[in-house]
């Protein structure tokens, strides 16, 4: 099975995609994970994705196609993938339902307002060596990261304010449209992303029937 996390900044793709693909037994496929630990390795990959990450806009979808069919040609994604934010382009999104022909697919769409996601973003705070994440009010970070015990946990430098109003001009702009190409594919379960994490997370089970 093929499960895609949809939605915009902030609204608990990553939160949500580390509970499900524990639940699941599948993979977590984050792309922006992806990129950001290319960045930080300073592969080609990652110096050609940087530019755009800094200012909001999407990787170009030649380059991200391309990393993602690497990532899921891994053995370990024979049973199923999670994605988190992939797709989030209309040519991503045909894409995919090319690469996932006779395969079963799903779409969980998280919905929040935008004032709950400015909030969510402005406290976010992960960890730079495991991308954990942490929230300076709803989960307060630790001095050490609890999943690997590191001294690492940073803001992300595309949580800016300036940077975050970007992707989500990005999101409206580029990536909203992508939900309607999806729902012509696959199945669509739209789920209400507002409450505590693990409310959202039963929701979801419950939206798939799980
Ligand atoms: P990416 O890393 O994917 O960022 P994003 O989609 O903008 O999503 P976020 O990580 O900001 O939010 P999230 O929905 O995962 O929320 P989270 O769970 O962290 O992409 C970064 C960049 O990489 C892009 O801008 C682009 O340049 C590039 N990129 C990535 N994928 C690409 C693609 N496919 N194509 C092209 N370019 C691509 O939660 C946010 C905060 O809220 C956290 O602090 C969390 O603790 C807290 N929180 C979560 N849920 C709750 C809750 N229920 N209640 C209270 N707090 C909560």
């Amino acid at each position: 099975m093929i499960s895609m996390l949809f939605g915009p900044p902030g609204c608990g793709k990553g939160t949500q995609a580390t509970f499900l693909a524990g639940h699941f037994r599948v993979p977590h496929v984050a792309t922006g994970d992806i990129f950001r630990k290319n960045l930080k390795e300073g592969t080609p990959l990652g110096l050609a994705a940087k530019g755009f990450m800094e200012k909001g806009q999407l990787v170009p979808d030649e380059l991200t196609c391309e990393m993602v069919a690497d990532r899921i040609a891994a053995l370990d994604c024979a049973g199923g993938v999670l994605f988190d934010g992939f797709p989030r382009s209309l040519a991503q999104a045909h894409w995919l339902i090319g690469a996932s022909k006779g395969k079963a697919a799903q779409v969980v769409s998280i919905e929040v307002p935008t004032e709950v996601l400015i909030a969510r973003i402005a406290g976010r705070r992960v960890c730079s060596k495991c991308s954990a994440t942490y929230h300076e009010t709803y989960d307060p970070p630790p001095a050490l990261c609890r999943a690997c015990g590191t001294a690492s946990i940073v803001q992300r430098p595309d949580d800016q304010e300036v940077v975050v109003r970007a992707r989500l001009e990005t999101y409206t702009r580029d990536t909203s449209p992508v939900l309607g190409v999806l729902r012509s594919a696959f199945p669509v379960y739209v789920v209400d992303g507002v409450g505590a994490v693990e409310q959202v997370g039963q929701r979801i089970l419950q939206a798939l029937g799980a």
